[in-house]
């Protein structure tokens, strides 16, 4: 008998607001995965502590790790703060790189901007640093979402153009863990 691996993806968001455009995107993506994958946003990023080399987990930093290694591809959608990462999500990254928790992880960076240039800056750092940390990734793996405020409608995206992009991500990123 054949069975079918159950599949599980994280979603972490690079913003903290409430009303996070980067948050809506995620959850949107989550509603687009196959209805047999399972999708969870990782809340707690702001309890994590600042890194620093030997310092031990703390439970946020223990949780994001285990949630990191529960899933099966990780989706990381964030806003560009002064042309960078905001360093609350790269703070938490920073975390899994003496541990490896994300090396041979499959994942999708997604960047999400008010602005025309779509948080490109900050989406080339976050590649960088997923390239560091060892991830499984393709040039397919990368998406920036510029002038989010006019794609999204009562907490969902509604821009055509953009969901699609992201029924994209959804396919590579199931693609990158069966192979
Ligand atoms: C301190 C600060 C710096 C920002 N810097 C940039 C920037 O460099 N590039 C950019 O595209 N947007 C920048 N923005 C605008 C953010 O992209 C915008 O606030 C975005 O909606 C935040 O994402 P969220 O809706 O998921 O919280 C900045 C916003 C703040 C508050």
């Amino acid at each position: 008998m054949l069975f079918m691996k159950h599949i599980h993806i994280l979603g972490i968001s690079g913003s903290l607001r409430a009303d996070s455009t980067n948050t809506i995107i995620l959850k949107t993506l989550g509603s687009l995965l196959p209805s047999d994958t399972t999708f969870e946003i990782f809340e707690g990023l702001d309890e994590i502590a600042h890194f620093s080399p030997g310092l031990p987990d703390t439970e946020p930093v223990a949780r994001l790790k285990a949630a990191i290694a529960k899933a099966d591809a990780v989706v990381i959608c964030t806003p560009e703060y002064a042309f960078g990462v905001p360093g609350t999500l790269k703070n938490a990254l920073d975390w899994t790189v003496g541990t490896g928790d994300l090396n041979d992880k499959p994942v999708s960076a997604i960047s999400a901007s008010p602005l025309n240039s779509g948080g490109n800056n900050a989406l080339a750092s976050l590649l960088l640093t997923l390239t560091a940390l060892g991830t499984k990734k393709t040039d397919a793996c990368a998406l920036s979402i510029p002038n989010v405020k006019g794609k999204i409608t009562e907490g969902r995206v509604t821009d055509a153009h953009t969901l699609n992009e992201l029924r994209i991500q959804c396919t590579n990123l199931l693609s990158l863990i069966g192979g």
